[in-house]
C-alpha cells in the first residue's frame, strides 16, 4: 500500500534522529539519510522506516536514494532538509577547507537535494496532496555573531533559497518554509570545536576565550530537540503553517534585535568580548 512518507536528511543524530522518530510515531513512512554505518537502532528497528545512505555533497548518491523512494512506490508529501555542519572561528583564520565545506554541506547539498527530489513532491501534487520541504536555518540565519560568521553565512542562504523557493514554488502547490533554531542540546556543538583548528593562538585569542562561556551557557540553556522536531511537524502538517518559525527561547529578542540599527547590534555582539571599548 502506498504510505505518505517524509525524507529527512541527516537522521544519525541530534534533531534529525528526533525528527525521524516523532514523524514515525506519527505515522508517516520516513526516509531518513545517514553518511556511513546501518543507521541509528531506535529508527533502524521501526517498519515504518527506511534508511538513505548520502553524503549531500554526492549528488550521484543522493539520485541514488531518492531512486529508493520511487522504487519502493511510496508518496513524497515531505522533505526536511535538516543535513548540516557548523564550522566557527574567525574568518581570517578559518581554513578554505572548512568554509568550503560549510557552503557545500549547508547551501549546495540542500539545494542538490531539492533538485533530486522535486519530481516526487510535483508528483505528489499532482496527485491531490500538498507536499512541503522544510529547511532547518538557523537564528545565526537571521543574526550574525562573531566567530560563527560563515556559518552564519550559509544559514543566511538557506533564509533566501526558502523565500526563493517558496515563491518559485506556490504556483505549483508545494509549501517551503524555515525552520529556525536557537540554541539546541546537540552533538553539532562538540563537532564544531573539536573540527577547527581555527581557534589555536592567533590575534583573537583573547576574544575567543570570553567567547567560550557565553558558548557553554547557550549550549547548557539551549531547547530540547523535540521541541524542534514538533515545529517541523506543525510545518509538514498545519493547514496554513507560517513561511519562517523561529524555536528558540526568548526569540522574540531575537526578533527585536534583528530590527535595530547595526551599530547597536555590533556593540550587542563586542561588548563582551573586546578588551577595550574601541570598536
Ligand atoms: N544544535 C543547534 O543548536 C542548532 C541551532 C540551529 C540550527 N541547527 C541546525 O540543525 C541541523 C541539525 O543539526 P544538529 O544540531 O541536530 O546537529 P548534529 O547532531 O550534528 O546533526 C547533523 C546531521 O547532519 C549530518 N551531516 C553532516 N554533514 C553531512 C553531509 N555532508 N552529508 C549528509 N549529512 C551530513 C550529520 O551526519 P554525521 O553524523 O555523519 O556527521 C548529522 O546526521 C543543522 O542544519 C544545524 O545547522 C542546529
Amino acid at each position: 500500500m502506498t504510505k505518505d512518507s517524509i525524507l529527512v536528511t541527516g537522521v544519525s543524530s541530534g534533531i534529525g534522529l528526533t525528527t525521524a522518530s516523532y514523524l514515525l510515531k506519527r505515522g508517516f513512512h520516513v526516509y531518513g539519510s545517514v553518511r556511513r554505518g546501518a543507521g541509528p537502532a531506535e529508527l533502524t528497528k521501526e517498519p515504518g522506516f527506511t534508511v538513505l545512505h548520502f553524503d549531500v555533497r554526492d549528488r550521484a548518491a543522493i539520485r541514488a536514494g531518492i531512486q529508493r523512494i520511487r522504487d519502493d512506490g511510496n508518496r513524497l508529501v515531505g522533505l526536511v532538509n535538516n543535513a548540516g555542519v557548523a564550522i566557527s572561528g574567525p574568518v581570517e583564520t578559518v581554513s578554505e577547507e572548512e568554509y568550503r565545506r560549510q557552503f557545500e554541506v549547508n547551501v549546495f547539498g540542500l539545494i542538490a537535494v531539492c533538485q533530486e527530489t522535486l519530481p516526487l513532491l510535483h508528483a505528489s501534487r499532482e496527485a491531490g496532496f500538498h507536499p512541503r520541504i522544510v529547511n532547518i536555518g538557523s537564528v545565526s540565519g537571521y543574526l550574525t555573531s562573531p566567530f560563527t560568521t560563515i556559518y552564519s553565512a550559509s544559514k543566511f542562504a538557506v533564509e533566501a533559497l526558502t523565500d526563493g523557493l517558496r515563491r518559485e514554488l506556490l504556483a505549483y502547490g508545494i509549501d517551503v518554509i524555515s525552520v529556525a533554531p536557537g540554541p539546541v542540546k546537540t552533538p553539532i556543538w562538540s563537532k564544531g570545536r573539536d573540527q577547527t583548528e581555527a581557534f589555536r593562538d592567533n590575534r583573537y585569542s583573547h576574544m575567543l576565550e570570553k567567547l567560550g562561556p557565553y558558548t557553554e551557557a547557550a549550549e547548557a540553556d539551549g531547547v530540547e530537540t523535540e521541541v524542534v522536531a514538533a515545529a517541523i511537524y506543525e510545518a509538514l502538517t498545519a493547514q496554513k503553517p507560517q513561511p519562517a518559525v523561529l524555536v528558540m527561547k526568548k526569540g522574540w529578542m531575537a526578533k527585536l534585535l534583528k530590527l535595530t540599527p547595526k551599530r547597536f547590534q555590533d556593540r550587542f555582539f563586542v561588548k563582551r568580548l573586546a578588551e577595550n571599548r574601541r570598536y
